[in-house]
Protein backbone atom coordinates (compact mmCIF):
# COMPACT_ATOMS: atom_id res chain seq x y z
CA UNK A 1 0.00 0.00 0.00
CA UNK A 2 2.68 2.30 0.81
CA UNK A 3 4.87 1.61 -1.69
CA UNK A 4 1.67 2.09 -3.74
CA UNK A 5 1.45 5.73 -2.53
CA UNK A 6 4.70 6.32 -3.03
CA UNK A 7 4.87 5.54 -6.67
CA UNK A 8 1.44 7.40 -7.25
CA UNK A 9 3.88 10.35 -5.50
CA UNK A 10 6.88 9.88 -7.83
CA UNK A 11 4.84 9.22 -10.92
CA UNK A 12 2.58 12.50 -10.29
CA UNK A 13 5.48 14.39 -9.83
CA UNK A 14 7.23 13.22 -12.70
CA UNK A 15 4.24 14.11 -14.60
CA UNK A 16 4.08 17.67 -13.11
CA UNK A 17 7.49 18.20 -13.59
CA UNK A 18 7.59 17.17 -16.98
CA UNK A 19 4.81 19.66 -17.34
CA UNK A 20 6.52 21.78 -15.85
CA UNK A 21 9.43 21.87 -18.13
CA UNK A 22 7.49 21.87 -21.09
CA UNK A 23 5.77 25.04 -20.39
CA UNK A 24 8.67 26.38 -18.90
CA UNK A 25 9.99 25.79 -22.64
CA UNK A 26 7.06 27.16 -23.77
CA UNK A 27 7.84 30.67 -22.09
CA UNK A 28 11.20 30.96 -23.21
CA UNK A 29 10.27 30.25 -26.57
CA UNK A 30 7.61 33.03 -26.32
CA UNK A 31 10.42 35.28 -24.62
CA UNK A 32 12.75 34.47 -27.29
CA UNK A 33 10.21 35.08 -30.16
CA UNK A 34 9.16 38.50 -28.84
CA UNK A 35 12.60 39.51 -28.28
CA UNK A 36 13.68 38.77 -31.45
CA UNK A 37 10.71 40.37 -33.22
CA UNK A 38 11.77 43.72 -32.35
CA UNK A 39 14.67 42.81 -35.09
CA UNK A 40 11.72 41.93 -37.09
CA UNK A 41 11.90 44.89 -40.00
CA UNK A 42 8.69 46.33 -40.71
CA UNK A 43 8.57 46.40 -44.63
CA UNK A 44 11.40 44.76 -45.47
CA UNK A 45 10.73 40.56 -46.81
CA UNK A 46 11.09 38.02 -43.81
CA UNK A 47 10.99 34.50 -43.84
CA UNK A 48 8.52 33.79 -40.89
CA UNK A 49 10.58 31.14 -39.37
CA UNK A 50 13.93 30.07 -40.44
CA UNK A 51 16.78 30.16 -42.53
CA UNK A 52 16.87 32.53 -46.27
CA UNK A 53 19.27 33.43 -48.66
CA UNK A 54 19.28 34.08 -52.24
CA UNK A 55 16.38 35.76 -54.07
CA UNK A 56 15.14 33.23 -56.46
CA UNK A 57 13.31 32.57 -59.35
CA UNK A 58 11.71 36.08 -59.66
CA UNK A 59 9.13 36.33 -62.10
CA UNK A 60 5.82 38.52 -62.30
CA UNK A 61 2.74 37.53 -63.82
CA UNK A 62 -0.87 38.13 -63.84
CA UNK A 63 -0.99 41.19 -61.10
CA UNK A 64 1.70 39.20 -59.06
CA UNK A 65 5.08 39.31 -57.95
CA UNK A 66 6.59 36.33 -57.21
CA UNK A 67 9.45 36.01 -55.68
CA UNK A 68 11.29 32.85 -54.06
CA UNK A 69 14.02 32.19 -51.85
CA UNK A 70 16.55 29.71 -50.64
CA UNK A 71 14.88 28.27 -47.63
CA UNK A 72 16.02 25.83 -45.02
CA UNK A 73 12.92 24.94 -43.02
CA UNK A 74 14.53 23.22 -40.40
CA UNK A 75 16.89 25.64 -38.79
CA UNK A 76 17.94 29.26 -38.60
CA UNK A 77 21.16 28.59 -40.68
CA UNK A 78 22.23 27.23 -43.71
CA UNK A 79 21.12 24.16 -44.38
CA UNK A 80 19.33 21.71 -47.51
CA UNK A 81 17.88 23.88 -49.57
CA UNK A 82 14.64 24.13 -50.76
CA UNK A 83 12.95 27.40 -52.32
CA UNK A 84 10.50 29.19 -50.11
CA UNK A 85 7.96 31.29 -51.86
CA UNK A 86 6.02 34.90 -51.50
CA UNK A 87 4.04 37.03 -53.74
CA UNK A 88 3.00 40.51 -53.74
CA UNK A 89 1.07 43.08 -56.06
CA UNK A 90 3.62 45.52 -55.42
CA UNK A 91 7.19 44.32 -54.44
CA UNK A 92 6.41 46.01 -51.09
CA UNK A 93 3.83 43.86 -48.39
CA UNK A 94 4.41 40.25 -49.42
CA UNK A 95 2.61 37.21 -48.23
CA UNK A 96 4.40 34.23 -47.70
CA UNK A 97 3.13 30.70 -50.05
CA UNK A 98 4.05 27.00 -48.80
CA UNK A 99 7.43 25.94 -50.20
CA UNK A 100 7.82 25.67 -54.02
CA UNK A 101 10.62 23.56 -54.41
CA UNK A 102 11.69 20.44 -52.21
CA UNK A 103 15.51 18.68 -52.36
CA UNK A 104 14.74 15.00 -54.13
CA UNK A 105 17.18 12.42 -55.55
CA UNK A 106 19.18 14.41 -57.64
CA UNK A 107 19.73 17.11 -54.96
CA UNK A 108 19.69 20.07 -52.88
CA UNK A 109 17.59 22.90 -54.94
CA UNK A 110 20.06 25.65 -55.09
CA UNK A 111 19.64 29.21 -56.63
CA UNK A 112 18.34 29.81 -60.09
CA UNK A 113 15.25 31.67 -62.37
CA UNK A 114 12.10 31.31 -63.13
CA UNK A 115 10.44 32.70 -66.94
CA UNK A 116 7.03 32.65 -68.30
CA UNK A 117 6.76 30.72 -71.51
CA UNK A 118 4.61 32.23 -73.33
CA UNK A 119 5.31 29.83 -76.43
CA UNK A 120 5.10 27.14 -74.79
CA UNK A 121 8.24 26.25 -76.15
CA UNK A 122 8.94 23.51 -73.50
CA UNK A 123 5.69 21.28 -74.21
CA UNK A 124 4.74 21.48 -70.86
CA UNK A 125 1.65 23.71 -71.23
CA UNK A 126 -1.84 22.66 -71.38
CA UNK A 127 -2.95 25.02 -73.65
CA UNK A 128 -4.70 26.87 -71.52
CA UNK A 129 -2.15 28.63 -69.19
CA UNK A 130 1.83 29.34 -70.51
CA UNK A 131 3.64 27.39 -68.21
CA UNK A 132 6.44 29.05 -65.59
CA UNK A 133 9.31 27.05 -65.81
CA UNK A 134 12.07 27.39 -63.19
CA UNK A 135 15.64 26.81 -63.74
CA UNK A 136 18.12 25.98 -60.87
CA UNK A 137 20.86 23.81 -60.00
CA UNK A 138 21.03 20.61 -57.97
CA UNK A 139 23.68 20.31 -55.39
CA UNK A 140 24.23 16.40 -54.43
CA UNK A 141 25.62 16.11 -51.15
CA UNK A 142 26.74 12.63 -51.70
CA UNK A 143 28.72 13.51 -54.48
CA UNK A 144 30.12 16.55 -52.88
CA UNK A 145 31.21 14.09 -49.40
CA UNK A 146 33.06 12.11 -52.27
CA UNK A 147 35.21 14.70 -52.84
CA UNK A 148 33.95 14.85 -56.61
CA UNK A 149 33.91 17.77 -58.46
CA UNK A 150 30.86 16.80 -60.56
CA UNK A 151 27.70 17.42 -58.20
CA UNK A 152 26.01 20.57 -59.23
CA UNK A 153 24.13 20.05 -61.99
CA UNK A 154 21.61 22.40 -63.48
CA UNK A 155 17.56 21.21 -63.69
CA UNK A 156 14.17 22.39 -64.24
CA UNK A 157 10.68 22.10 -63.22
CA UNK A 158 7.61 23.93 -64.14
CA UNK A 159 4.33 25.31 -63.08
CA UNK A 160 0.54 24.89 -64.71
CA UNK A 161 -1.03 27.10 -61.71
CA UNK A 162 0.76 30.56 -61.45
CA UNK A 163 3.80 29.10 -59.92
CA UNK A 164 2.02 27.22 -56.85
CA UNK A 165 2.45 23.75 -57.39
CA UNK A 166 5.44 22.07 -59.40
CA UNK A 167 6.35 19.63 -61.34
CA UNK A 168 10.41 18.49 -61.46
CA UNK A 169 11.12 17.76 -65.03
CA UNK A 170 11.82 13.94 -65.69
CA UNK A 171 14.67 14.04 -67.40
CA UNK A 172 16.43 16.32 -65.38
CA UNK A 173 19.24 17.57 -64.92
CA UNK A 174 19.14 19.12 -68.26
CA UNK A 175 22.58 20.66 -68.60
CA UNK A 176 25.64 18.30 -66.71
CA UNK A 177 28.68 18.84 -64.97
CA UNK A 178 32.12 19.33 -66.98
CA UNK A 179 33.93 18.57 -64.31
CA UNK A 180 33.72 22.64 -62.39
CA UNK A 181 32.75 22.41 -58.95
CA UNK A 182 31.54 25.73 -58.70
CA UNK A 183 28.99 25.45 -61.69
CA UNK A 184 25.57 27.47 -60.71
CA UNK A 185 22.78 29.64 -60.35
CA UNK A 186 21.18 29.69 -63.78
CA UNK A 187 19.87 32.90 -64.86
CA UNK A 188 17.59 32.46 -67.70
CA UNK A 189 16.29 35.51 -70.16
CA UNK A 190 14.36 35.47 -73.21
CA UNK A 191 16.43 37.16 -75.72
CA UNK A 192 13.85 38.75 -78.06
CA UNK A 193 16.55 40.11 -80.37
CA UNK A 194 18.09 36.67 -80.94
CA UNK A 195 15.34 34.48 -80.65
CA UNK A 196 16.75 32.54 -78.21
CA UNK A 197 16.49 31.63 -74.20
CA UNK A 198 19.76 32.95 -73.09
CA UNK A 199 21.43 31.31 -69.62
CA UNK A 200 24.04 32.76 -68.32
CA UNK A 201 25.49 30.58 -65.34
CA UNK A 202 27.87 31.41 -62.90
CA UNK A 203 31.67 28.86 -62.88
CA UNK A 204 34.15 29.28 -60.48
CA UNK A 205 35.85 32.55 -61.81
CA UNK A 206 33.75 32.72 -64.88
CA UNK A 207 30.32 33.20 -66.43
CA UNK A 208 29.62 30.76 -69.03
CA UNK A 209 26.75 31.53 -71.82
CA UNK A 210 24.10 28.68 -73.15
CA UNK A 211 21.31 29.31 -75.62
CA UNK A 212 18.46 27.01 -76.12
CA UNK A 213 15.11 27.18 -78.25
CA UNK A 214 13.25 24.69 -76.11
CA UNK A 215 14.32 25.28 -72.03
CA UNK A 216 15.55 21.29 -72.22
CA UNK A 217 18.25 21.09 -74.41
CA UNK A 218 21.35 23.61 -73.99
CA UNK A 219 24.06 24.83 -76.16
CA UNK A 220 27.28 26.00 -74.73
CA UNK A 221 27.87 29.45 -76.27
CA UNK A 222 31.12 31.12 -74.73
CA UNK A 223 32.63 32.06 -71.56
CA UNK A 224 33.37 35.60 -70.23
CA UNK A 225 35.22 37.19 -67.09
CA UNK A 226 38.45 35.03 -66.30
CA UNK A 227 40.84 37.54 -65.11
CA UNK A 228 38.18 40.74 -65.86
CA UNK A 229 36.32 42.69 -63.11
CA UNK A 230 36.93 41.23 -59.23
CA UNK A 231 38.15 37.87 -58.38
CA UNK A 232 38.34 37.83 -54.71
CA UNK A 233 36.16 34.84 -54.63
CA UNK A 234 33.92 32.59 -56.77
CA UNK A 235 31.58 34.15 -58.68
CA UNK A 236 28.04 33.51 -58.15
CA UNK A 237 24.39 34.40 -59.38
CA UNK A 238 24.99 36.02 -62.39
CA UNK A 239 22.03 37.92 -64.30
CA UNK A 240 22.39 39.23 -68.25
CA UNK A 241 20.17 41.98 -69.87
CA UNK A 242 19.85 44.57 -72.53
CA UNK A 243 19.02 47.83 -71.45
CA UNK A 244 18.49 51.05 -73.40
CA UNK A 245 20.91 53.67 -72.60
CA UNK A 246 18.29 56.28 -70.72
CA UNK A 247 17.85 59.42 -72.97
CA UNK A 248 19.17 57.74 -76.05
CA UNK A 249 18.05 54.76 -78.60
CA UNK A 250 21.48 52.51 -77.88
CA UNK A 251 20.80 49.27 -76.46
CA UNK A 252 24.03 48.07 -74.04
CA UNK A 253 23.75 44.63 -72.63
CA UNK A 254 24.33 44.52 -68.16
CA UNK A 255 25.75 41.37 -66.39
CA UNK A 256 25.54 41.57 -63.40
CA UNK A 257 28.07 39.38 -61.35
CA UNK A 258 27.97 38.33 -57.26
CA UNK A 259 31.15 37.19 -55.67
CA UNK A 260 31.66 35.81 -52.83
CA UNK A 261 34.22 37.08 -50.74
CA UNK A 262 36.09 39.78 -52.47
CA UNK A 263 33.04 42.27 -52.34
CA UNK A 264 34.11 45.82 -52.46
CA UNK A 265 34.27 46.12 -48.30
CA UNK A 266 35.10 42.73 -48.49
CA UNK A 267 33.02 39.25 -47.65
CA UNK A 268 30.04 39.25 -50.57
CA UNK A 269 29.27 41.22 -53.00
CA UNK A 270 27.77 42.39 -56.41
CA UNK A 271 29.72 44.36 -59.68
CA UNK A 272 28.06 44.74 -63.17
CA UNK A 273 29.71 44.77 -66.67
CA UNK A 274 28.48 46.84 -69.28
CA UNK A 275 29.19 46.13 -73.46
CA UNK A 276 27.53 43.95 -76.08
CA UNK A 277 25.93 40.62 -76.51
CA UNK A 278 26.36 39.42 -80.68
CA UNK A 279 23.76 36.14 -79.89
CA UNK A 280 26.57 34.06 -78.50
CA UNK A 281 29.53 36.25 -77.03
CA UNK A 282 29.44 38.85 -74.14
CA UNK A 283 32.35 41.66 -75.00
CA UNK A 284 33.14 44.47 -72.59
CA UNK A 285 32.69 48.49 -74.23
CA UNK A 286 35.66 49.32 -75.49
CA UNK A 287 35.08 52.51 -72.75
CA UNK A 288 33.74 50.54 -70.04
CA UNK A 289 36.64 48.41 -69.94
CA UNK A 290 39.22 50.99 -70.05
CA UNK A 291 37.84 52.65 -67.03
CA UNK A 292 37.31 49.07 -65.13
CA UNK A 293 40.99 48.73 -65.76
CA UNK A 294 41.99 51.99 -63.96
CA UNK A 295 39.77 51.64 -61.21
CA UNK A 296 37.30 48.87 -60.46
CA UNK A 297 34.00 51.11 -58.94
CA UNK A 298 31.31 49.03 -60.78
CA UNK A 299 29.10 47.70 -58.08
CA UNK A 300 25.23 47.32 -57.95
CA UNK A 301 25.59 48.04 -54.05
CA UNK A 302 29.12 49.75 -52.05
CA UNK A 303 27.76 48.14 -48.80
CA UNK A 304 27.89 45.28 -46.97
CA UNK A 305 24.72 43.94 -47.32
CA UNK A 306 23.05 43.60 -50.91
CA UNK A 307 24.26 40.05 -52.02
CA UNK A 308 22.94 37.56 -54.98
CA UNK A 309 20.68 40.01 -56.58
CA UNK A 310 19.18 39.54 -59.57
CA UNK A 311 16.08 41.29 -61.54
CA UNK A 312 12.36 40.09 -62.25
CA UNK A 313 11.61 38.36 -65.70
CA UNK A 314 8.63 38.99 -67.26
CA UNK A 315 8.07 42.21 -66.56
CA UNK A 316 5.26 43.75 -69.04
CA UNK A 317 6.55 45.76 -71.73
CA UNK A 318 4.30 48.48 -70.94
CA UNK A 319 5.91 48.45 -67.53
CA UNK A 320 9.22 48.30 -68.87
CA UNK A 321 11.51 48.75 -66.18
CA UNK A 322 14.48 46.80 -64.81
CA UNK A 323 13.47 45.81 -61.65
CA UNK A 324 15.86 44.23 -59.05
CA UNK A 325 15.85 43.33 -55.47
CA UNK A 326 19.25 41.12 -53.38
CA UNK A 327 19.48 39.40 -49.51
CA UNK A 328 20.00 41.96 -47.09
CA UNK A 329 22.81 39.58 -45.94
CA UNK A 330 26.69 39.23 -45.80
CA UNK A 331 27.74 35.75 -45.66
CA UNK A 332 30.78 37.00 -43.39
CA UNK A 333 28.33 36.94 -40.79
CA UNK A 334 24.80 36.11 -41.82
CA UNK A 335 24.83 33.02 -40.15
CA UNK A 336 25.43 34.66 -36.92
CA UNK A 337 22.80 37.94 -36.61
CA UNK A 338 21.02 38.17 -33.64
CA UNK A 339 17.80 36.83 -34.55
CA UNK A 340 16.76 33.33 -34.31
CA UNK A 341 13.51 32.46 -35.16
CA UNK A 342 14.63 33.97 -38.61
CA UNK A 343 17.90 34.66 -40.42
CA UNK A 344 17.69 37.36 -43.28
CA UNK A 345 15.55 40.19 -45.72
CA UNK A 346 15.40 40.81 -48.55
CA UNK A 347 16.64 44.68 -49.74
CA UNK A 348 13.30 46.74 -50.93
CA UNK A 349 12.79 46.23 -54.47
CA UNK A 350 14.80 48.52 -56.85
CA UNK A 351 14.73 50.23 -60.45
CA UNK A 352 17.70 49.78 -62.04
CA UNK A 353 18.97 52.80 -65.16
CA UNK A 354 21.75 52.55 -67.73
CA UNK A 355 23.04 56.21 -68.36
CA UNK A 356 26.40 57.53 -69.69
CA UNK A 357 27.45 60.68 -68.32
CA UNK A 358 30.69 61.82 -70.04
CA UNK A 359 32.81 58.83 -69.16
CA UNK A 360 31.06 55.24 -69.37
CA UNK A 361 28.49 53.46 -68.72
CA UNK A 362 27.19 53.65 -64.82
CA UNK A 363 24.05 51.70 -63.43
CA UNK A 364 21.86 53.60 -61.26
CA UNK A 365 19.86 52.40 -58.38
CA UNK A 366 16.70 54.13 -57.23
CA UNK A 367 14.07 52.52 -54.92
CA UNK A 368 11.05 50.72 -57.11
CA UNK A 369 8.34 53.59 -57.14
CA UNK A 370 5.59 51.60 -55.33
CA UNK A 371 7.11 52.05 -51.97
CA UNK A 372 6.22 55.89 -52.20
CA UNK A 373 2.29 54.67 -52.35
CA UNK A 374 3.23 53.94 -48.50
CA UNK A 375 4.15 57.75 -47.45
CA UNK A 376 1.83 58.83 -44.79
CA UNK A 377 2.99 61.79 -42.97
CA UNK A 378 5.39 64.62 -44.31
CA UNK A 379 7.81 66.52 -42.70
CA UNK A 380 9.40 69.17 -45.12
CA UNK A 381 11.67 71.81 -44.04
CA UNK A 382 13.45 73.80 -47.54
CA UNK A 383 16.64 74.71 -45.89
CA UNK A 384 18.37 74.06 -42.80
CA UNK A 385 21.60 75.45 -41.91
CA UNK A 386 24.20 73.02 -40.19
CA UNK A 387 25.97 73.84 -37.86
CA UNK A 388 28.13 70.79 -35.49
CA UNK A 389 25.64 68.69 -34.29
CA UNK A 390 22.54 69.93 -35.34
CA UNK A 391 19.51 67.29 -35.21
CA UNK A 392 17.32 67.37 -38.33
CA UNK A 393 14.54 65.15 -36.99
CA UNK A 394 13.82 63.23 -33.70
CA UNK A 395 10.67 61.16 -32.32
CA UNK A 396 8.56 64.47 -31.53
CA UNK A 397 7.66 64.85 -35.33
CA UNK A 398 8.33 61.55 -36.96
CA UNK A 399 8.59 57.38 -36.00
CA UNK A 400 12.37 56.79 -37.70
CA UNK A 401 12.00 53.24 -37.91
CA UNK A 402 9.86 52.94 -41.24
CA UNK A 403 10.86 56.19 -42.89
CA UNK A 404 12.08 57.43 -46.35
CA UNK A 405 14.39 60.53 -45.95
CA UNK A 406 15.13 62.93 -49.02
CA UNK A 407 18.07 65.75 -49.04
CA UNK A 408 20.38 68.02 -50.43
CA UNK A 409 23.64 69.82 -50.41
CA UNK A 410 24.92 72.47 -52.84
CA UNK A 411 27.77 73.83 -52.93
CA UNK A 412 30.40 71.04 -51.07
CA UNK A 413 33.37 71.94 -49.53
CA UNK A 414 36.57 69.71 -48.87
CA UNK A 415 35.13 68.65 -45.70
CA UNK A 416 33.72 65.47 -44.40
CA UNK A 417 29.62 65.81 -43.86
CA UNK A 418 28.23 63.02 -41.74
CA UNK A 419 24.91 61.94 -40.72
CA UNK A 420 23.92 60.19 -37.30
CA UNK A 421 21.00 58.28 -36.09
CA UNK A 422 20.97 57.99 -32.12
CA UNK A 423 18.95 56.31 -29.71
CA UNK A 424 18.34 56.76 -26.03
CA UNK A 425 20.65 53.88 -25.51
CA UNK A 426 23.42 55.47 -26.73
CA UNK A 427 23.67 53.53 -30.18
CA UNK A 428 24.66 54.99 -32.71
CA UNK A 429 25.17 54.79 -36.68
CA UNK A 430 26.91 57.33 -38.66
CA UNK A 431 27.25 57.65 -42.41
CA UNK A 432 28.22 60.43 -44.71
CA UNK A 433 30.37 61.96 -47.41
CA UNK A 434 34.30 62.37 -46.99
CA UNK A 435 34.58 64.98 -49.50
CA UNK A 436 38.30 64.95 -48.95
CA UNK A 437 38.95 61.56 -50.34
CA UNK A 438 35.66 61.87 -52.96
CA UNK A 439 34.41 58.74 -50.87
CA UNK A 440 30.88 57.84 -49.09
CA UNK A 441 31.43 55.98 -45.55
CA UNK A 442 28.88 54.35 -43.03
CA UNK A 443 30.07 52.91 -39.39
CA UNK A 444 28.02 50.92 -37.55
CA UNK A 445 30.66 50.08 -34.88
CA UNK A 446 28.41 51.33 -31.95
CA UNK A 447 25.00 50.68 -33.63
CA UNK A 448 23.94 48.09 -31.24
CA UNK A 449 24.50 44.46 -31.25
CA UNK A 450 27.69 43.72 -32.84
CA UNK A 451 29.99 41.23 -31.24
CA UNK A 452 28.36 38.46 -32.88
CA UNK A 453 30.74 38.69 -35.41
CA UNK A 454 34.37 39.88 -35.81
CA UNK A 455 33.73 40.79 -39.55
CA UNK A 456 29.85 42.93 -38.55
CA UNK A 457 31.77 45.88 -37.77
CA UNK A 458 35.43 45.51 -38.24
CA UNK A 459 35.90 48.81 -40.12
CA UNK A 460 33.81 51.16 -41.84
CA UNK A 461 32.26 50.34 -45.27
CA UNK A 462 33.13 53.05 -48.24
CA UNK A 463 32.08 53.85 -51.69
CA UNK A 464 33.60 56.08 -54.00
CA UNK A 465 31.50 58.86 -55.21
CA UNK A 466 31.25 58.37 -59.22
CA UNK A 467 29.92 62.13 -59.98
CA UNK A 468 31.72 65.62 -59.77
CA UNK A 469 28.83 67.32 -59.05
CA UNK A 470 29.16 70.31 -56.11
CA UNK A 471 25.63 69.20 -55.07
CA UNK A 472 24.97 66.15 -53.26
CA UNK A 473 21.36 64.36 -53.26
CA UNK A 474 20.71 61.90 -50.61
CA UNK A 475 18.11 59.59 -50.28
CA UNK A 476 17.42 56.89 -47.13
CA UNK A 477 15.30 54.00 -47.00
CA UNK A 478 15.31 53.25 -43.23
CA UNK A 479 13.59 50.34 -41.57
CA UNK A 480 13.98 49.13 -37.81
CA UNK A 481 17.22 46.91 -38.64
CA UNK A 482 18.78 48.40 -42.30
CA UNK A 483 19.27 51.34 -44.27
CA UNK A 484 19.44 52.17 -48.21
CA UNK A 485 21.41 54.74 -49.06
CA UNK A 486 21.17 56.19 -52.64
CA UNK A 487 23.31 59.25 -53.28
CA UNK A 488 23.59 60.97 -56.65
CA UNK A 489 20.10 59.51 -57.69
CA UNK A 490 21.03 56.13 -57.23
CA UNK A 491 24.85 56.49 -58.35
CA UNK A 492 26.53 55.19 -55.36
CA UNK A 493 24.37 53.12 -52.82
CA UNK A 494 25.16 51.50 -49.74
CA UNK A 495 23.26 49.02 -47.89
CA UNK A 496 23.53 47.75 -44.34
CA UNK A 497 21.57 45.99 -41.58
CA UNK A 498 22.00 46.67 -37.52
CA UNK A 499 20.67 45.42 -34.26
CA UNK A 500 20.14 48.50 -31.76
CA UNK A 501 19.07 48.02 -28.35
CA UNK A 502 16.38 50.40 -29.00
CA UNK A 503 15.14 51.61 -32.45
CA UNK A 504 16.56 54.79 -33.34
CA UNK A 505 15.23 58.27 -32.42
CA UNK A 506 16.68 61.06 -33.64
CA UNK A 507 18.72 62.09 -37.28
CA UNK A 508 21.44 64.78 -37.23
CA UNK A 509 24.15 65.86 -38.83
CA UNK A 510 27.61 67.67 -38.47
CA UNK A 511 30.03 69.48 -40.75
CA UNK A 512 32.98 72.25 -40.28
CA UNK A 513 31.65 73.49 -43.65
CA UNK A 514 30.38 77.04 -41.66
CA UNK A 515 27.94 77.36 -44.90
CA UNK A 516 26.50 74.03 -45.35
CA UNK A 517 22.53 74.24 -46.19
CA UNK A 518 20.35 71.04 -46.37
CA UNK A 519 18.18 72.21 -48.88
CA UNK A 520 14.17 70.41 -49.93
CA UNK A 521 14.62 68.23 -46.72
CA UNK A 522 11.63 65.68 -47.14
CA UNK A 523 11.12 63.02 -44.58
CA UNK A 524 8.24 60.54 -44.83
CA UNK A 525 6.83 58.08 -42.45
CA UNK A 526 5.93 54.91 -44.35
CA UNK A 527 2.84 53.53 -42.79
CA UNK A 528 1.72 49.74 -43.68
CA UNK A 529 -0.78 47.32 -43.75
C1 LIG B 1 25.01 32.45 -53.04
C2 LIG B 1 24.95 30.94 -53.04
C3 LIG B 1 24.68 30.42 -54.45
C4 LIG B 1 24.08 29.08 -54.19
C5 LIG B 1 23.26 29.33 -52.95
C6 LIG B 1 23.18 28.17 -52.01
O1 LIG B 1 24.68 33.03 -51.84
O2 LIG B 1 26.15 30.41 -52.54
O3 LIG B 1 25.82 30.39 -55.27
O4 LIG B 1 23.29 28.62 -55.25
O5 LIG B 1 23.87 30.42 -52.28
O6 LIG B 1 22.27 28.40 -51.01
Amino acid sequence: MLKGFILFIFISLTVSCNEKTKKETQDENALSINEDEKYRPNFHFTPKEHWMNDPNGMFYYNGYYHLFFQYYPDGNVWGPMHWGHAISTDMVEWRELPIALYPDELGYIFSGSAVVDHNNTTGFGDGTTPPIVAIYTYHDPKGEKEGRDDYQTQGIAYSLDEGATWTKYENNPVINNPGIKDFRDPKVVWDEIHQQWLMVLAADDKALFYGSKNLKDWEKLSEFGQNIGAHGGVWECPDIFPMQVEGTDEVKWVLIQSLNPGGYNSGSGTQYFVGDFDGKEFTLDPDFKNDLEQEHTYWIDFGKDNYAGVTWSNIPDTDGRKLFLGWMSNWEYAQEVPTETWRSAMTIARELTLKKDGGSYRLFSVPAKELYNYRAKSFKVDSLSIQKNTKIVGTEQIDLSSTELSFNISDLKEDIYTFYLHNPKGDTISFGLDNKKNEFFIDRSKSGLIDFSEKFSQKPSVAPRVTESDKLTVQIILDETSIEIFYDKGASVMTEIFFPHAPFETFSVSTEDPNAVIKNLTIDQLKFN
